[in-house]
């Protein structure tokens, strides 16, 4: 099974990022064929600062790495570092119907929410379209707003193959039906546009005062609590088996210890299962040259693969070489 996906470089991940995808995503790795890149190029559809890109780009490598990509097992590159993926999107473009791209519902969402209406956002499914068939992925995990994208791929890839013959994989979007959706600090839905995440690389103090913020109810220390309701328990679950889980809502019900201890409890859970990634981290941010060998390896590993098939692409389109 091949599998394929792009992570945005976007800023800091956050424990739903970890928990609601990521942690999944690796895991992969022990079972499929992995190809997982950094889409460097739908990036630049909404952010304009140069400087900016360039070091979430570096920084999600650096994340990534520390939370557990093997670059020995895992294709692991820069979009960008696979130049024919543009040729690809340019030539898919000439394949794709302008209505199957004007129903797509993430451009939509993006001008709604005041983005530019700029012709790459437009032709962002394109793009992914030839991110994914340029490699032949069967299997593309991705959040449930991205599962349309994998469709519209799907719809080109099956146009293509009718004029064409059977050149592209038909992917399928996997996306994670039954991980619960992790409450931030507030108890909605922890995401970075609700300002109420904890990320994953926050100095020792600084998650301390953010499982602080954690909004809990006003029991009485003494008097018992439900587990079952509280936002420190939601969280402290992702970190526990189950018997440390009912040890823990043992200690809720019981009552006589307040929200503190708990959510000084949280923090250690949160500390100790991050530390290794945490020490990995540390590393990288030291060698950077580590992290652009590895990167570079990706891409001439991804070329391979790309290469056979655009021209392949290029000789039954009629591109003149
Ligand atoms: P954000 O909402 O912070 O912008 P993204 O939309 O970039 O996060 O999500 C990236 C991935 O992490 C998606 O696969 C999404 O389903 C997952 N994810 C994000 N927040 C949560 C959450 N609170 N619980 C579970 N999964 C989440
Ligand atoms: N659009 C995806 C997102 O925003 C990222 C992405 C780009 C991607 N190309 C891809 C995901 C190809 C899977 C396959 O999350």
């Amino acid at each position: 099974m091949r599998t394929l996906t792009g992570i945005q470089p976007s800023g800091a991940l956050h424990i739903g990022n970890y928990f609601g995808a990521i942690k999944q995503m690796l895991d992969l790795q022990k079972s499929d064929e992995l190809f997982l890149f950094i889409p460097n190029l739908h990036a630049l559809t909404t952010l304009k600062d140069a400087e900016v890109l360039r070091n979430n780009t570096l920084d999600a490598a650096a994340t990534l790495l520390s939370l557990g990509v093997e670059p020995d097992k895992t294709i692991f590159w820069v979009q960008s570092d696979v130049k024919e993926v543009i040729e690809l999107y340019w030539i898919l473009s000439a394949y794709t119907p302008m209505g199957l791209l004007e129903r797509a519902h993430g451009y939509k969402d993006k001008i709604a929410k005041g983005i530019l209406p700029n012709h790459a956002l437009f032709s962002y499914p394109v793009l992914m379209a030839a991110d994914i068939l340029l490699y032949s992925a069967n299997r593309v995990p991705v959040g449930k707003d991205q599962i349309q994208h994998v469709e519209i791929t799907r719809d080109i890839a099956i146009k293509f193959n009718n004029e064409h013959g059977d050149i592209f994989t038909v992917p399928e979007a996997k996306t994670e039906e039954d991980i619960a959706l992790i409450p931030g600090i507030d108890g909605a839905k922890m995401s970075k546009s609700y300002g109420n995440t904890i990320d994953i690389f926050l100095s020792e103090k600084e998650l301390k005062n953010r499982v602080g913020k954690i909004v809990t109810d006003s029991t009485p220390m003494e008097e018992p609590k439900d587990p079952y309701t509280c936002n420190v328990f939601a969280l402290a679950k992702l970190f526990l088996d189950k018997n440390a889980q009912d040890e823990l809502a043992e200690r809720y019900k019981k009552g006589g210890e307040g929200h503190g201890h708990f959510k000084a409890y949280l923090k250690e859970l949160i500390w100790d299962y991050f530390a290794v990634h945490r020490e990995k981290r540390a590393y990288y941010d030291n060698h950077r040259d580590e992290i652009i060998d590895i990167l570079r390896d990706g891409a001439r590993r991804a070329r391979e693969i790309a290469l056979p098939m655009i021209e392949k692409v290029r000789e039954l389109v009629g591109i003149y070489r």
